[in-house]
């Protein structure tokens, strides 16, 4: 294995393009499933996550050719299983949407149980009760969810707490379905627009996605035969325009939405930082000589502040004058990267979904990384720090953030990846 070695105290200015969101990518790769001919997918992002998956989806037999990296043909026509229970399948969170793809294909499906980032229980009880609402029987027998049915029928479907990939698999199975579904307090993230785009530009007829109520008329056939090209990634943005306040420095971030980062904007606004928005770029600036300010975070689904910006808005928090605090609305155990931090020196009172941060000098030291997003907090913690950072288990970082050290170098950073043994 590798990891990441951080000198810190870089002034990181420049230009960072941004990849496809990996979460939109790992909806519409799995929506590619259900349809009935070929689809072409333009901006998929070079990250193991979206890697696993297409492997999973070559493996229940879809035809996937790459034309250029981040541009596949998926031809779903040649699938011949209705299984996916490659040990593969349990260890990325996204392949869960194979649940309602080879649902919505077959009218059956049995998957193993998704993986994925811990961050505390995460049932899939609302996908379920979504499908229950199709007609689908389900049950979980040996690490596999089985779900069946005579015929997929449309049906109303209420989330009793929003969620995001409920309310994906739900779609997904929906699209299939005999007539209409609608499903009540929908997710509104952009991902979910994206699948709804994807899905419609296929043949499905898809109303409402983006607000709380979304309506699926069922078609027997989606014919396919269109290009699609996947939306930004909102995380991986707000990742690197964090970095400007965090460095004092000034990063443009282009291929981006900037409606998608209105949640990130205004807070980066209150600590201080010069948001400069473009037509598809965001600039941030923060001078040596402007105070960065500490501020409150609340976590919540979109469009609030996102869940998976958290730790990167904690470790900028405890560079930030009068500290901050932070309030984890959506996973109940998302504070586990914080013991890390405190490594480092940093301040933080953990009390249930509560963080309090308090300002503090950072050190370098070693680090590891819990999940995807507490790794980018940790190379933020390690740029912004003194000394040298070593960060490891830096595969959970590169199963979403493409061409990462790339990326970083380019605007300034002193980090590079060296082998945990060297030879
Ligand atoms: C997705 C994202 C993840 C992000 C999360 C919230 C992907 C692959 N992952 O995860 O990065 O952190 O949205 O924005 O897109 N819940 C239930 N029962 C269910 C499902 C969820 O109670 O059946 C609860 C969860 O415990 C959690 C909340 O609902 O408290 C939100 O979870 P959900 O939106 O489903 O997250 P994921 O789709 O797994």
């Amino acid at each position: 294995m590798d990891h990441y070695v951080i000198s810190g105290g870089k002034r990181l200015e420049g230009v960072v393009p941004i990849s496809g969101s990996k979460n939109a990518a790992l909806a519409i790769v799995a929506a590619a499933m259900l349809l009935d001919g070929p689809c072409r997918i333009e901006n998929l992002p070079q990250v193991r996550d979206i890697h696993l998956l297409l492997n999973i989806c070559r493996g229940i037999g879809a035809t996937i050719t790459e034309e250029k990296p981040g541009t596949v043909t998926i031809d779903a026509t040649t699938i011949n299983t209705w299984e996916a229970t490659d040990p593969i399948v349990s260890s990325l969170r996204g392949s869960y949407y194979l649940m309602g793809a080879l649902l919505g294909r077959f009218g059956k499906a049995k998957t193993s149980m998704p993986g994925g980032c811990n961050f505390g229980n995460r049932p899939i009880d609302l996908h379920l009760k979504g499908f229950a609402a199709l007609g689908a029987s389900n049950d979980v027998t040996y690490g596999h969810v089985n779900l069946d049915c005579d015929s997929l029928k449309g049906g109303s479907v209420f989330l009793d707490q929003v969620s995001v990939g409920a309310t994906v698999n739900i779609m997904l199975a929906a699209s299939k379905a005999e007539g209409l579904t609608v499903i009540d307090n929908a997710a509104r993230e952009p991902h979910i627009v994206d699948l709804a785009n994807f899905l419609n530009t296929m043949g499905a007829d898809i109303r409402g996605a983006g607000t709380d109520v979304i309506r699926v008329n069922g078609k027997r056939t989606l014919p396919a035969r269109k290009d699609y090209m996947i939306i930004p990634d909102q995380i991986e943005a707000g990742t690197y325009m964090f970095m400007a306040p965090l460095t004092r420095g000034d990063i443009t971030v282009t291929n981006v939405i900037p409606k998608h980062m209105e949640p990130l904007t205004a807070k980066l606004q209150e600590m201080g930082s010069t948001v400069e928005e473009g037509e598809d770029s965001i600039r941030v600036r923060h001078d040596k000589g402007t105070r960065l300010v500490g501020t409150s975070f609340k976590t919540m689904p979109y469009p609030g502040y996102p869940t998976d910006l958290q730790p990167q808005a904690t470790c900028l928090l405890c560079f930030a004058e009068g500290g901050g605090r932070m309030i984890e609305n959506v996973w109940e155990n998302r504070f586990q990267y914080v013991d890390e931090l405190k490594k480092m020196g940093a301040s933080i009172l953990i009390a249930g979904r509560l963080a309090v941060v308090q300002n503090a000098v950072l050190t370098g030291a070693s680090v590891r990384c819990d999940d995807l997003r507490a790794g980018a907090a940790m190379v933020m913690a390690g740029l912004g720090a003194l000394g040298e950072t070593h960060v490891y288990e830096i595969i959970r970082i590169e199963r979403g953030y493409e061409n990462f050290i790339g990326k970083l170098t380019a605007i300034g950073a002193d980090i590079r990846r060296v082998s945990d043994h060297p030879a």
